[in-house]
Formats: C-alpha cells, sequence, structure tokens
C-alpha cells in the first residue's frame, strides 16, 4: 500500500488543516463480457438456436415483436382483456441465458398478417384499409385508441420495474417504425395515428415508464414526409431513439438530419438504439476490422454515442480477423454504452473513496450504484457522462475494501463488469 496524504483546509475564523491519511488500495479488473444493457443486439431465436455455442458473455440483450394480437386477446363488458403468456415466456427464456430483453409491440409489418385484436374487426363500423393484400389499423375507431393507451398503461405497470425488460421501443406505421413507405398514401387519423393522437399517446407513454426508457423510430423526426405533425410539441419528452437503417453511408444524411432534430446530445439522457441496415454490402461486413464502408464499426458507435444495434445475421458472417465472429460479436459489442473504469481507490480504515470514470461512449440509463464490501454507496451512476468522474466515499471500516457495481436493474444471472489497473 502506497500512503498518500490528503490535506483539506478549512476557513473557520482561523486557518487550520485536516489531513485525512487515505492510502491506495491495488484494485484489478478487467472486462470480458458484454456488459447489461449494451452491445450488438440478436433475435431471441437465434441464441435459442444456437445454445451454448453462443456464449452468453457476447451479447446482453435479446430483441423480440410482439404481435399486438398475442397479447390484446378481447374486450369483456368494456374491459380489455390480456394473455400474458406470449411475453412472459419471451421473457423467462431470455433472463435464464443470462440476458435482457428488448421488445417492440406492432400492428402493421409487411409480409405478415395485421396484428389486429380480433374484437376490433368485430365492432361494427372498424374498417382498417387494405392496401396490396394488406390490411391497415383504422385509426378512426375510438375503441382502437382506447385500446392502445389502455395497452401501454398494462405494459408499463408490469414491465417498467421489471429487471428482465431494459427498454421498450414503441411507434406505428409498418415495424412500428413511424412510416408506411412503400404502402398506400399516408391518411392521418385512417391510415396512421392523428396528430392529436400521437401526441396523446406518446406523452402518456413517456409518463407511465420511469425506469425503463422507451424508444422511438429516429422517423418521428422526419419533417419531409408529415408522419408526425406534432413533431416540436413532443421533441422534449423523456424518450430515446432507434435508427433502422444504421451505419449505411447512402441512408446517413437523411437519418442525420432525424437525429439532428431528435438533439445530438439527446444521448446524455435517453438511449440511441438501432439496427444494422439491411444493405447486403453493409451486413456482410459490418464486423470488419475497417468496416464496410471505411468507417470501423466502434467509430460509427463512438460517434453517435450507441447504446445498442440489433446485429441479427452476423452470427451467418465472418470478419476479416483472427477471432471467432462470436468472439467478434463480444469485442464489437462492448464498445457500446458505459463502460466504468476505476481510477483511484482509497481508503483510510473508516471510509473508501473511489473514482470512477465512465470511459465509454454513452452513459448508463438505469440505476447503477458502487459497493464497497458489501455496503452500497447511495450515489448513482446513471448519466454519469461519458468522459467524466464521479468520486465516491463509503463509509465501511476496512484497511482490505473490495468493490463491485451493483444495480437492482440487472437480474441475478448478470454482473457488471469494470476496468481497474491501481
Ligand atoms: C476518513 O476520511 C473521512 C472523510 O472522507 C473522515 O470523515 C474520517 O474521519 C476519516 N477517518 C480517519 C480514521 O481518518
Ligand atoms: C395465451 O397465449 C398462449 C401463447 O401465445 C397460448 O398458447 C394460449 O392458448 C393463450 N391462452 C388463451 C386463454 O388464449
Ligand atoms: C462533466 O462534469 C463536469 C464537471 O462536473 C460538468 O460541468 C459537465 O457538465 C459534465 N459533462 C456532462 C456532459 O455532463
Amino acid at each position: 500500500m502506497k500512503l498518500t496524504l490528503s490535506c483539506i483546509v478549512f476557513l473557520v475564523g482561523v486557518y487550520f488543516v485536516q489531513c485525512t491519511n487515505y492510502a491506495n488500495v491495488p484494485l484489478k479488473s478487467q472486462i470480458n463480457q458484454v456488459n447489461p444493457m449494451i452491445g450488438l443486439v440478436f433475435w431471441d431465436d437465434v441464441p435459442e438456436y444456437y445454445g451454448s455455442s453462443f456464449p452468453y458473455t457476447a451479447l446482453s440483450m435479446e430483441y423480440f415483436y410482439l404481435p399486438v394480437n398475442k397479447l390484446v386477446v378481447g374486450r369483456t363488458n368494456g374491459v380489455i382483456q390480456y394473455n400474458w403468456t406470449f411475453i412472459e415466456n419471451k421473457l423467462t427464456r431470455i433472463a435464464s441465458r443470462g440476458h435482457q430483453a428488448i421488445f417492440r409491440p406492432y400492428y402493421e409489418y409487411p409480409g405478415l398478417p395485421t396484428a389486429v385484436p380480433a374484437f376490433l374487426k368485430s365492432i361494427l363500423g372498424y374498417q382498417g384499409q387494405v392496401f396490396n393484400g394488406e390490411e391497415f389499423m383504422d385509426w378512426r375507431s375510438p375503441d382502437l385508441q382506447a385500446m392502445h393507451l389502455d395497452m401501454f398503461t398494462k405494459l408499463a405497470q408490469r414491465y417498467d420495474n421489471d429487471n428482465r425488460v431494459a427498454f421498450v421501443e414503441s411507434g406505428f406505421g409498418f415495424w412500428s417504425e413511424y412510416h408506411i413507405s412503400d404502402g398506400p398514401d399516408m391518411v392521418l387519423g385512417y391510415n396512421f395515428p392523428s396528430g392529436d393522437f400521437q401526441q396523446k399517446s406518446i406523452t402518456l407513454i413517456t409518463s407511465l415508464f420511469k425506469n425503463t426508457p422507451v424508444l422511438y423510430s429516429i422517423d418521428i423526426a422526419d419533417i419531409y414526409d408529415g408522419q408526425c405533425p406534432v413533431f416540436n410539441s413532443i421533441k422534449n419528452l423523456p424518450f430515446g431513439s432507434f435508427d433502422d437503417s444504421a451505419f449505411a453511408k447512402d441512408s446517413q444524411d437523411w437519418n442525420d438530419g432525424n437525429k439532428q432534430r431528435l438533439g445530438w446530445t439527446r444521448y446524455q439522457t435517453q438511449p440511441l438504439g438501432g439496427e444494422i441496415a439491411y444493405e447486403d454490402n453493409v451486413q456482410q461486413h459490418a464486423l470488419d476490422i475497417n468496416g464496410p464502408e471505411g468507417t470501423p464499426l466502434p467509430t460509427y458507435v463512438a460517434n453517435y454515442h450507441y447504446t445498442f444495434l440489433i446485429a441479427n445475421d452476423q452470427v451467418n458472417y465472418k470478419y476479416n480477423g483472427p477471432l471467432t465472429q462470436f468472439q467478434r460479436i463480444q469485442q464489437v459489442g462492448q464498445t457500446f454504452g458505459y463502460k466504468f473504469t476505476i481510477t483511484s481507490f482509497q481508503t483510510n480504515g473508516t471510509h473508501t473513496q473511489v473514482v470512477v470514470k465512465n470511459t465509454g461512449v454513452a452513459p448508463a440509463y438505469k440505476d447503477m450504484y458502487l459497493q464497497v464490501s458489501g455496503v452500497q454507496s447511495t450515489v448513482s451512476l446513471k448519466r454519469l457522462q461519458p468522459g467524466n468522474s464521479s468520486t465516491v466515499v463509503v463509509q465501511v471500516s476496512t484497511n482490505a475494501p473490495t468493490l463491485k457495481i451493483v444495480s437492482p436493474w440487472i437480474t441475478s444471472k448478470q454482473t457488471i463488469q469494470y476496468e481497474a489497473n491501481l
């Protein structure tokens, strides 16, 4: 142990000096997993299929779509009926693999039947537009509007405090990605919700999810196609965003416009996620050392402060380097989001002082705490910004403190690893 003297000068009428004998404590720690709530994300059927050959440390989150009609199964005497089995089964399986879920309810999914709950279709006057064989939701319907709000209210009641769920995504249109491109002409209040209803819905949803961030497609900020005429009045609500055509040069300018309108510093309070664009060259070379189009994925992630990207097809490719593809998925996944490095660890026998720095590219969006020899600090590391440090003092009588990072928002199978070389 190296002894250091830290002296604090107080002015109390006269000068005097109080010295606290803080001594450095050696601390070594490495990150050998993708930490919770960051990284490359796979649909839940991929880890399910690969089993233990896809190391659970290579990812921390799994994604699934929630067809609304699997959840909303009826309405009895005006009360919406829910069947939680589909979502519960998914969350249980995902948690059993040591991961957390991101899910997104949808109504319209090109190529799949519309997930419209059967009770709506039996209401006289409910009639969604059919275009190229695809049925769109009928947003004229007050029953649909009421159901949508009730569903998100129930989802928030059940899952806002559920540590199996990392993030929730919401929206309207195809895949809930806030557009109906290649569909019929958009008619707000008919085949897409009215501006008023969008505002009502996003205001309610962002007020109900207090712990679990809700993310909307960056297309909510598309001012050219008019999906969200109320964008300026909702843009400051607390929601994160996702870019479903990330990392492709040809959509970058367009996506940048949306991201700019959402605010370049939005990541400081709300997560940015998304999906690697479905363009063959981008998919095939996404994890290559220099990337598919001259920018390595970790550089892109750092530039935009990404917390996660869905990368489902990456298991089918082989990047151009020495690691296995699964090892590469883990290596790149570790470059997302928060990363905690302990830069000082000292004790004076009654107190331990820790300096923790966020050396990642984005903050953590849920509470995390330092725990010294079993005693948890009250200082949350949530929203500690990249590049910034926090000095935390924990009162605990020991000369040989130990350190963990804990969180009520991870499951018992998960840990939050940190770096230290002291
Ligand atoms: C250790 O430092 C704390 C302030 O961080 C101080 O309150 C406490 O008295 C010190 N303990 C000793 C034994 O010096
Ligand atoms: C609830 O959903 C599950 C899974 O989707 C299904 O197997 C089951 O039959 C449903 N139960 C009812 C009562 O509809
Ligand atoms: C980083 O910390 C400094 C000092 O506390 C603070 O002024 C600054 O706003 C912080 N940066 C961010 C991005 O929060």
